[in-house]
């Protein structure tokens, strides 16, 4: 569904992927690891447009991503969760919901009360400005938010990081949900225990390269690997 082939971005003069390569099959969770600064949000970065390689090829269902504006690549049912965790603060959760729903003739899965399903806890408080939410309650808002656009894809930049432990229970059993949704996820994480938890293959990125590729069973199994690149 997803190759990458040998791509290079750079912040400017920084020169930061090197010739990264990953692919993602259809039906697949698939998690990119690697520490603080390793390139993950980069690599999301690139699949987007938002930062766009100079070299290489990135094909999404046989189509090439590359020049595309970010914009039209979320129409191509790419789904986008950035570490940012942007809502429009002004607005409420309702109204965020709203504007960001898009239906396809396709594929048209995905409502404001499915979200409202699977987050009964957005449901309580849906008029509430977005700005005034918590970090757990924020983070569920972004997943709605790019669920409503009915992607076929879902790139989540580390989903978990940062919120306390019964909000992150809560995304772990619903992101295991979404391969059974028809989803395919590739999930950036530096925390190994919910990346390995929820994905069938892993890449390790460390300063920009894929390091080490596999099953998640061979994974934690090989000790130095996890080591070597993931262990602080
Ligand atoms: N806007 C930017 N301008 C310049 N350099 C950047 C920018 N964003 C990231 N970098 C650099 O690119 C490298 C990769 O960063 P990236 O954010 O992709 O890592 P990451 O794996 O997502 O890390 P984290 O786990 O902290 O989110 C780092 O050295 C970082 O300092
Ligand atoms: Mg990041």
């Amino acid at each position: 569904m997803l190759e990458i082939d040998g791509i290079h971005t750079y912040y400017g003069l920084s020169h930061v992927l090197h010739s990264l390569s990953l692919r993602v099959e259809k039906g697949e969770v698939v998690c990119l690891l690697g520490r603080n600064g390793a390139g993950k949000s980069t690599t999301m970065r690139s699949i987007m447009g938002l930062t766009p390689p100079r070299i290489g090829k990135i094909l999404f269902k046989d189509e090439s991503l590359i020049g595309m504006k970010p914009f039209r690549i979320a129409r191509k049912g790419i789904g986008f969760v950035p570490d940012t965790r942007e809502v429009f603060a002004d607005l409420s959760i309702e109204e965020n919901l709203e504007i960001s729903e898009r239906r396809f003739p396709e594929r048209s899965l995905w409502d404001r009360s499915r979200a409202y399903e699977l987050f009964p806890a957005l449901k309580k408080i849906r008029s509430r400005k977005a700005g005034c939410l918590s970090g757990g309650e924020r983070q569920m808002l972004t997943i709605a938010r790019a669920l409503v656009t009915n992607p076929d894809f879902l790139l989540l930049d580390e989903p978990t990081e940062g919120l306390a432990p019964l909000i992150v229970a809560m995304l772990e059993e619903t992101i295991g949900e979404f391969r059974s949704l028809g989803l395919t996820v590739l999930l950036a994480e530096q925390n190994q225990k919910v990346a390995l938890g929820l994905s069938d293959r892993a890449y390790i990125i460390d300063n920009g390269a894929i390091r080490w590729q596999g099953t998640v069973e061979n994974l934690r199994e090989n000790e130095p690997v996890r080591k070597k690149y993931l262990l602080v």
